[in-house]
């Protein structure tokens, strides 16, 4: 399996933020943990960026990329960006969001998704094992 994982705003940061609601970890440990210690047999492209515009461009050229399933993070923009949403939609692979963090049991704020009904499923508040989760969740849509 060819699986693209983006991770937005902040995201870079990990291991700095708050560790009881995303885990000490950081982001370069997370993407070990699922190459090589989780899913070695997974073919993982990692790509994390903190402007909403690259991101929508990395969703559009993975159009003619050879991607077999999507994960995505999209950190604060999951809030805000439409312009994701809607770039998202373009992708008929199966796509999945993630958080480290329960957002439906923080801030009102946070409770607006504008990502997650374009995604096959949302998974969340398990710090790494969301991702874990998530990887799961595609292998088994692959049987
Ligand atoms: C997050 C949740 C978002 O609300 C927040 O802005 C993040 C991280 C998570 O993984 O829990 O940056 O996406």
């Amino acid at each position: 399996m060819n699986l693209f994982v983006i991770h937005g705003p902040n995201l870079n940061m990990l291991g700095k933020r708050d560790p009881k609601l995303y885990g000490a970890f950081t982001l370069e440990h997370l993407y070990e943990e699922l190459a090589t210690n989780h899913f070695p047999d997974i073919n993982f492209t990692f790509f994390q960026s903190n402007y909403e515009g690259e991101i929508i461009e990395v969703i559009q050229h993975s159009l003619e990329e050879s991607y077999d399933a999507l994960i995505i993070n999209a950190g604060a923009f999951s809030h805000t960006s439409i312009a994701i949403r809607d770039a998202l939609e373009l992708l008929e692979i199966p796509k999945v969001e993630v958080h480290l963090s329960d957002v439906e049991n923080r801030e009102d704020f946070r409770k607006v998704d504008y990502i997650k009904d374009v995604c096959n499923k949302r998974f969340m508040g398990k710090k790494m094992d969301s991702y874990l989760e998530a990887v799961e969740y595609l292998l088994n849509l692959e049987d």
